[in-house]
Order: structure tokens, then sequence, then C-alpha cells
């Protein structure tokens, strides 16, 4: 499986690709720094230099041209300025399912986020606005018409993975680790049944392949009925 990932060398992306990879699979994606090329490239994982922003629609369709599925897991990180959350995480999602359809990519999986995430804490403005962003994302990729999957991650850590979460329609946002994140993406991507869906993910005690196994044949039995 050959597959698309924006953020590749963010905590996330690059745990996947490195997953993928592992498994004999293609992951490949942009990146912005040649160390971040050199470091992914270390591990036979093959990227090219780009920006999500910085590219035009038709670019970013020949990047991703001959893969099998596009994963979203990039983001500003409350590293930049409102303006490059908003390019970024609000209509990045958007300009890449644009280039997904050019490029007949049709699978498409969005990292999102809880929309309660962190409500009990008073967070500032710009934390607003990526969470307006992330939703305003949510809504244009579900009327692309593409084979989507949105994955809300509760509160990520860099703790090592437990290999076990909490997976579903709805959850109550606590935490989780990016290596189980991204072992739900993978398993995700091997589950290309299971499609137009938002689902929230978060630390628990599930195998990960179980927990997609479980959502996979209640998906097959709601087609039935
Ligand atoms: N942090 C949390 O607790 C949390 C919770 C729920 C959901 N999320 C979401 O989960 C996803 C993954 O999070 P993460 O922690 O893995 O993020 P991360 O480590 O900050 O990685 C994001 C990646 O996106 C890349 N990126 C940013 N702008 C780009 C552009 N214009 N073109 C190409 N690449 C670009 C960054 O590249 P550079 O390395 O060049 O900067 C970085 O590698 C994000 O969408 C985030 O919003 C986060």
């Amino acid at each position: 499986m050959k597959v698309f990932i924006i953020g590749i060398a963010g905590g996330v992306g690059r745990r996947v690709a490195a997953l993928l990879a592992e498994a004999g699979d293609e992951p490949t994606g942009l990146v912005r720094r040649p160390e971040q090329a050199e470091a992914l490239g270390a591990k036979g994982i093959r990227t090219a230099p780009g920006d999500l922003v910085a590219m035009s629609v038709d670019q970013l369709a020949e990047a991703m041209r001959g893969c099998d599925a596009v994963v979203f897991s990039a983001g500003a990180g409350g590293k930049e300025n409102d303006e490059a959350t908003t390019r970024i995480d609000g209509d990045g999602p958007g300009k890449l399912a644009a280039a997904a359809k050019i490029a007949g990519v049709h699978r498409f999986i969005l990292v999102s986020v809880f929309p309660e995430a962190w409500r009990e804490r008073r967070m500032d403005a710009s934390f607003e606005h990526y969470m307006v962003e992330k939703k305003k994302a949510e809504t244009e990729l579900v009327l692309t018409g593409l084979d989507w999957l949105i994955l809300r991650p509760s509160a990520l850590t860099n703790d090592s993975g437990t290999g076990r979460v909490d997976l579903g329609l709805a959850k109550v946002h606590v935490e989780i680790t990016r290596d189980d994140v991204a072992a739900v993406i993978v398993g995700l991507l091997r589950t290309p049944g299971l499609n137009r869906l938002i689902l929230e993910v978060t630390g628990g005690a599930v195998e990960i392949g179980e927990a997609i196994g479980a959502l996979a044949s209640s998906s097959t039995q709601a087609g039935r009925r």
C-alpha cells in the first residue's frame, strides 16, 4: 500500500510512516526541511520537499499520484500564528482533498481533534481559533465524496504505546499516546470498508486490532439493515 502523508515528519505522521515502512508498505510525503528528509530516509521512507500552503492543488495532486490513500496529520501546532492555523489546519485538508480527487486517490484519513478537548481549561483565543479551524476542515471533508474517515484523538502524549485504546463514535476526552494513534491509523488504512465515519479515540483497554474489527463488523451490520 502506498500512502501519502501530510505531516510525515511530525509526531504522529512519522510514527505512521515508520509502521508502514516496517510492514513493507510505501509511505511517502512532503517535508519542509532537508534534515527531516534525511532522518526519514534513514528509515527507508522516501519524501519530497514541499509545503502544503505554498503548493498548488495540481502540484499536490502530482505529488500523491499513484498512492492508495492520503493521511492528513499536519498542523501548525501552536508554533505559528492564527493565520498559519487557518491555512494549515483549516484550509489544508480541503485543499489536499481537492488534490486527491484530481489524482484519483479516494481514501482520505484526517487527523482532527475532539470538539470538547480541554474545554474545562481556560484556553486562549489561539486555541479557540484552532478548534474552529479543525471543525471547518471536518465539515469540508465530509462533503467531498471521497472515502473519508475522520479520526479525533484525545490529547497526545509521547509515552510509549500500549497497543490498547478506546475507539468509537463518541468517547470521553482523556489522553492517548502518539504511538497508539499511529497504530490506529495504520489499522484503519488496512480496513477499507470503514468509511465516512467520524471516530474518536483515547487511551483504553481494547487491543487496537480488536477495536477496529469490532467497528468494522458493526458498520457492516448497519449496512445490511
Ligand atoms: N497535540 C495534541 O494534543 C493533539 C490532540 C488532538 C489532535 N491533534 C492533531 O493531531 C495531528 C498530529 O499532531 P502532531 O503532534 O503529530 O503534530 P506535529 O508534531 O506538530 O506535526 C505536524 C507536522 O505538520 C507539518 N506541517 C505543518 N505545516 C505544514 C505545511 N505547510 N506543509 C507541510 N507540512 C506541514 C509540520 O512540519 P514541520 O516539521 O516542517 O513544522 C509537522 O511535521 C495534528 O493535526 C494535530 O492538530 C493534536
